[in-house]
């Protein structure tokens, strides 16, 4: 029989979680430690890596202890523009039998109003740098023999409004990127998957919280009617990291409140 009780354990795994400094990336790096993995928090913003590490990690360690057994979590400086610094941090980080990866940005703006240069930017990181970090660290990954990729894309990937084109348009393009990668990797033991969103509060939609229809429209729209907190998208990146998730590839989790199953404009009278 399985060890259904340890089922989600992570015990002598090495996660890489990439844009750990905020939001998503942070709670499911302590999430992952949390469950016994070792974890390395990556950022271009180290000083923020930094403070998901000591968020983690014990505040007072034993110097004894400390000195033979590595923190759970540990800081690392990566800016995922830089195609070099990716290759870089394949070599320098060892074994990872976990990678995750939540970088990404958006530009909210009509279509017509939007720039060359925006366009880029937004593609340049959420398309570019996950295909860079997916074909890097899956090299890696494939010639062990095994691992789990887990790409953040959202639920703008299947359901748009005004302002969200090249956004909406480079997490449709992640899903496509990483079935394929599933599709490439998996016989070579290599799990790929992404993880959907809903309105989730962090750095990246304080724009919304700035204005409060923005804000409560979002929040009505799901069938929880309300906004997530960070937190509660750490247990799909446990769940499909971890052996509880051994058959599944080329998925796409949605963690969204039912916000893609629900399009009610309407409550009909009893
Ligand atoms: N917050 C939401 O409502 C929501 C909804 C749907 C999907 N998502 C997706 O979830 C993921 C995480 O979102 P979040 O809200 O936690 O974002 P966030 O902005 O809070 O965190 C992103 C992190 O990535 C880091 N980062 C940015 N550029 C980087 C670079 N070049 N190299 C390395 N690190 C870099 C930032 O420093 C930051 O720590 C994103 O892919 C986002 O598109 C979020």
């Amino acid at each position: 029989m399985r060890d259904y009780a340890n089922l989600f354990r992570l015990d002598g795994r090495h996660a890489v979680v990439v844009g750990a400094g905020s939001g998503i990336g942070r709670e499911s790096a302590l999430a992952l430690a949390a469950q016994g993995a070792r974890v390395t928090c990556a950022d271009r913003d180290l000083d923020a890596a930094e403070e998901t590490t000591n968020l983690g990690n014990p505040a007072d360690p034993v110097p004894s202890v400390a000195a033979q057994v590595p923190s759970q979590l540990t800081s690392y400086e990566l800016d995922v523009l830089d195609p070099a610094a990716i290759e870089r941090a394949v070599a320098e980080l060892g074994e990872v039998d976990v990678l995750v990866f939540t970088a990404a940005t958006n530009v909210r703006k009509r279509l017509l109003d939007y720039t060359g240069d925006e366009f880029d930017r937004v593609v340049a990181l959420n398309l570019r740098a996950s295909f860079d970090l997916v074909r890097t660290f899956g090299k890696a990954m494939a010639e062990r023999g095994s691992g789990s990729i887990i790409g953040f894309s959202s639920i703008r990937a299947t359901t748009v409004e005004p302002g969200q084109s090249v956004y909406a348009a480079t997490k449709a393009g992640l899903v496509q990127l990483l079935r394929t990668a599933a599709a490439e990797l998996g016989p070579s033991g290599v799990r790929v998957n992404a993880i959907a969103p809903g309105v989730v509060e962090t750095p990246l939609t304080e724009q919304i919280k700035a204005h409060p229809d923005w804000y409560s429209a979002y929040a009505e729209k799901s069938a929880l009617h309300r906004w997530a907190t960070p937190d509660e998208l750490a247990g799909a990146v446990v769940y499909l990291a971890s052996d509880a998730a051994t058959f599944v590839t080329g998925s796409v989790l949605h963690v969204d409140g039912g916000w893609t199953a629900v399009d009610g404009r309407f409550e009909p009278p009893n």
